[in-house]
């Protein structure tokens, strides 16, 4: 197929990591150039391992898969296993991976990818913390205008945070890589909690996946059985936010979604509110705008699209 868009996934998994790897690999409109791991949700040994457990399941071996950053930019890790379970993939029993890792560091596969494809042609999916990204801005700045567009899973504004009253966990965990980020000059589209908490993984949509039938459509059901449970309990809603496929599912249709175009600052110093995305939405600032801030999705859209793309494997 021509016109595919070529990107790069950077994540974490994660349950909600794994079903926007899935949707990615699913997608003819996408060529994943490379998917990197990042340590964020567990530690890095279980990243790598995860995303290549989620390519073998839907029989994707050949895709290539690099380890990236253990730790933050300037920070101890801070991990989930609270909601993930010790794996990160819980809720589904799959097989240790047999497929290999990229012997290149995925800092380097991303700077040298970037360079080496036409300029503004590579989109950077980011599912977990920015530690790779903000390494990769650091060491080859250079690459920051023949970025295409990142579509990032991160931050939050109306609805707070996740880990603090005043941060989500993706820029909490690094929220050094996430300033260089936001500050790098390159066009920005954020789903932030505002948006994936609106992305709720009902009794209905879950069954729908399971009804497919396969072992994909089974692992996912059974994954998002597990994941939900934490934040039902939390927030006391039925289903939890299905935050990372939106990521995936805005470059697929982006006409599910709205936001506004703003500027966006991520707090670095203080102890109270590290990690929060200072989001000026109201554009009570002249500050320039630097990332189109998602508030809103069509989540019956968005859940039937990821069931009917995961129907591809069989
Ligand atoms: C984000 O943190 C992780 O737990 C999820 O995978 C998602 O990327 C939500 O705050
Ligand atoms: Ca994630």
């Amino acid at each position: 197929m021509t016109n595919r868009r070529d990107i790069i996934i950077d994540t974490d998994p994660g349950q909600d990591d794994a079903i926007a790897i899935l949707l990615a690999l699913a997608s003819s409109e996408l060529n994943v150039l490379g998917i990197c791991a990042v340590a964020g949700n567990v530690p890095l040994p279980l990243t790598h391992s995860n995303i290549r457990k989620v390519c073998e399941l839907a029989q994707k071996q050949h895709t290539k898969v690099y380890v990236g950053c253990e730790k933050p930019m300037k920070r101890n890790l801070f991990t989930a296993e609270y909601v993930h379970g010790e794996t990160g993939l819980n809720g589904a029993q799959l097989p240790e991976p047999t497929m290999a890792l990229q012997d290149q560091h995925a800092v380097d596969f991303i700077i040298e990818t970037v360079l080496a494809q036409p300029d503004q042609s590579v989109t950077l999916c980011t599912l977990g913390p920015l530690t790779n990204i903000g390494q990769a801005l650091t060491k080859a700045p250079q690459i920051a205008p023949r970025i295409k567009q990142i579509v990032m899973m991160g931050g939050g504004l109306f609805e707070g945070g996740n880990v603090t009253p005043a941060a989500e966990f993706n820029v909490y965990v690094d929220p050094d890589a996430a300033s260089i980020t936001f500050n790098a000059g390159i066009p920005m589209v954020v789903m932030p909690l505002d948006v994936t908490h609106k992305a709720l993984t009902t009794s209905a949509r879950i069954e729908a996946l399971r009804s497919l039938g396969t072992k994909v459509g089974v692992a996912a059901a059974e994954w998002l059985d597990f994941f939900e449970r934490f934040d039902e309990e939390k927030y006391g809603i039925e289903g939890g936010p299905l935050h990372d496929p939106n990521v995936i599912a805005y470059l697929l249709k982006p006409e599910l979604y709205k936001g506004r175009h703003i500027n966006v600052e991520i707090e670095t110093d203080s102890p109270l509110t590290v990690g929060m995305t200072v989001a000026d939405y109201w554009h009570v600032t002249d500050k320039p705008k630097n990332a189109v801030w998602i508030t809103d999705v069509n989540a019956d859209s968005f859940f039937e699209l990821i069931t009917e793309r995961l129907a591809v494997f069989k």
